[in-house]
């Protein structure tokens, strides 16, 4: 039992619930989040930070229903999330906060986490809608985490 995750799947949801496309909102935010705790065993980091991020990343689309300024005005609605819960250490929140703000910048290289995050917030949509043109934007990345994981040994 993860409490640590537990307690925001519960706060997602709650947000969830009131938002207008219900059922595309919960896709996306467990998806991403499972991709990411996968990536980030993968990496050798902490799969709890990274599902965590991963569900919290569009929270402020969620909430708000607009992608405007979504990264920075989401990492700030995560950062309150995560320290009302009391579960979080400051450090853990920091590295949250800062996948969420830094996960539309595709095309950079940032921290670890920032990566994990960027990465399955591409591969879940990919492997749910099956685009048959990815988006040239992020072939690249689509194509080096799609290596990693189904060819690497
Ligand atoms: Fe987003
Ligand atoms: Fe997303």
């Amino acid at each position: 039992m993860d409490n640590k995750l537990q307690s925001v799947q519960k706060i997602t949801n709650e947000y969830i619930n009131e938002s207008n496309d219900k059922v595309k909102n919960a896709s996306h935010a467990y998806g991403v989040s499972g991709f990411s705790a996968l990536l980030a065993k993968k990496r050798g980091l902490n799969p709890t930070i990274s599902a965590v991020a991963g569900l919290l990343h569009d929270i402020s689309f969620i909430r708000t229903g607009t992608y405007d300024n979504h990264d920075k005005q989401g990492a700030d609605m995560a950062r309150e999330i995560l320290s009302g819960t009391g579960l979080f250490e400051a450090e853990e929140i920091e590295i949250i906060y800062n996948a969420i703000l830094r996960h539309d910048l595709r095309q950079e290289q940032h921290e670890p986490y920032d990566e994990v995050l960027k990465d399955a917030d591409i591969i879940y949509p990919y492997f749910t809608q099956l685009p048959t043109e990815p988006n040239p934007s992020v072939a690249d990345r689509l194509a080096k985490v799609l290596g990693e994981l189904l060819h690497a040994g």
